[in-house]
């Protein structure tokens, strides 16, 4: 499931968020990726070491927390430090599936990467080629957004970033652990939890709402750990 959450951020928040960003300390984007995945991946990452990087990159997880979208579709239980990476003319990332396990460097823990996000920070109309590829059983997805909107997809699919030919591509990207690890079972509870609110918006809190209501949080005691 590939979901699209609108105005994660405000475009005065994207705009500081840049400010900052721009103005700061950038790495070879290659360090951060596996063996296998650094040859096909050149692009920049901001720098993690920079007095700039903490308080930036938690205004994307507060910005993610308060979107009931996100928090319905991911369940999330770990959410890795976001990071924020520049493609450049000529910068690409080719097709790569992200690595399982990520270890999060404030608190020394593995993590399991269920599902991913990418968080737009530069415009649609600011640089040419760039769009995020993802795969998936239906097919191929080609996923540019507006500057402060996010994509959620399965950390499991098989992704790329297209090289950028005109501008630059600022995004911020970041991993979750969630609660269900099965990306089938996460979107069968997002669909029903999405259904359940749309009918108790049309009939208010019925007792067959409420009865649904309470397998939707049954099934996730069946399948969170
Ligand atoms: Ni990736």
């Amino acid at each position: 499931m590939l979901l699209h959450i609108p105005e994660v951020l405000t475009k005065v928040q994207v705009q500081e968020l840049r400010r900052i960003l721009d103005a700061g300390a950038w790495v070879d984007g290659a360090g951060t990726a596996g063996p296998l995945a650094a040859e096909s991946k050149r692009n920049a990452q901001f720098s993690t070491e920079s007095s700039d990087y903490p308080p930036l990159s938690q205004a994307i997880v507060t910005a993610l927390e308060r979107q009931p979208l996100f928090v319905s579709a991911a369940l999330p239980q770990h959410i890795l430090p976001p990071m924020f990476n520049r493609y450049a003319v000529g910068n690409t990332y080719g097709n790569h599936v992200d690595n399982a396990i990520q270890m999060d460097r404030r608190s020394g823990t593995r993590v399991r990467t269920d599902v991913s996000v990418t968080v737009f920070l530069s415009e649609p109309e600011d640089y040419e080629g760039g769009e995020l590829v993802v795969d998936d059983t239906y097919g191929s997805h080609e996923v540019k957004l507006p500057a402060g909107d996010a994509i959620v997809y399965p950390s499991s699919s098989l992704h790329r970033v297209e090289p950028v030919t005109a501008g630059a591509r600022v995004a911020s990207f970041l991993w979750v652990q969630s609660l269900v690890s099965d990306a089938w079972q996460r979107s069968m509870l997002f669909d029903l939890d999405m259904t359940l609110l749309k009918l108790r918006s049309q009939l208010g809190n019925t007792e067959e709402i409420v009865a649904l209501t309470g397998h939707y949080h049954n099934l996730i005691r069946q399948w969170a750990k």
